[in-house]
């Protein structure tokens, strides 16, 4: 019975993905679909996709979660570094909610993936403070302190010797590069010790796809602070931003 269960859409660059979710598990409460990211991917075009893959569940009524990959004030979309430009000023929240006749919030993907990771996953109950950050196209952030998420942190965009940090430390300036992985850590050395510098944080969680390779990386980043791979792996966006859109329509 997934009747008024919430839903989680992980809008990404290449696939959109969606479930219900069980959220006192953490887990999708049916089988995810996929549908590929439109191109270009305007947020109408966007919007239609979600149409279309809410549909595959019709028997699924609760509020809806939406990552993003940028950052999301009050459910309008502030920035656009790895996404259409058109995204930018866009109310997402109100475009999506007109559009699927669904009560939508969207939250930045790498807030929602912190939201999991520390409800459900590598950072459950952990106190103090926990930065998530995810490894990808970009870099995103997110800051939790005491279970209590501080969005739209944007650490991927600090700047380090002149560089815009994902520029240098995302997956894709390892593959873009060529990098060995023992380089590549070296690049992760230099970003995560910027944010224990900054941050003294308690823990970090490191996400997106790259993680599951995190025993080729992570023993290799010369840190104080502990360093862990996040768990819910691809599931941590989906989750994340039901969770999201639960806890924002309450
Ligand atoms: C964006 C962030 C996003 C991250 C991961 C960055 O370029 O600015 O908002 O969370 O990429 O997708």
């Amino acid at each position: 019975m997934v009747a008024n269960l919430p839903f989680g859409i992980d809008f990404g660059g290449t696939g959109i993905k969606g479930a219900p979710v069980d959220l006192d598990k953490g887990e999708f409460a049916a089988e995810r679909e996929r549908i590929r990211t439109p191109s270009p991917s305007t947020p109408q075009a966007v919007a239609k996709v979600f149409v279309e893959l809410l549909g595959k569940f019709p028997d699924s009524g609760g509020p809806v979660g939406v990552t993003v990959p940028g950052v999301v004030r009050h459910g309008v979309v502030r920035s656009a570094a790895n996404i259409d430009e058109e995204w930018i000023g866009t109310d997402a929240d109100k475009l999506f909610t007109d559009a699927t006749g669904r009560d939508v919030h969207v939250v930045n993907d790498a807030d929602a993936a912190g939201l999991a990771e520390v409800r459900y996953g590598a950072a459950k109950g952990h106190a103090g403070l926990v930065i998530v950050t995810t490894l990808g196209t970009g870099i995103g952030s997110a800051l939790v302190y005491n279970g209590v998420l501080v969005p739209n942190s944007e650490l991927g965009h600090l700047e380090i010797d002149g560089h815009d940090a994902e520029s240098r430390a995302a997956n894709s300036a390892r593959e873009r590069e060529e990098l060995s992985m023992k380089d590549w850590a070296k690049r992760l050395t230099t970003y995560y010790r910027t944010l224990e510098m900054l941050f003294s944080p308690d823990l970090f969680v490191v996400g997106g796809g790259i993680s599951k390779e995190s025993e080729e990386f992570l023993p290799l980043v010369d840190i104080e602070t502990e360093i862990v791979p996040a768990t819910l792996r691809n599931q941590a966006g989906v989750v994340g931003a039901a969770l999201y859109a639960t806890e924002e329509g309450e």
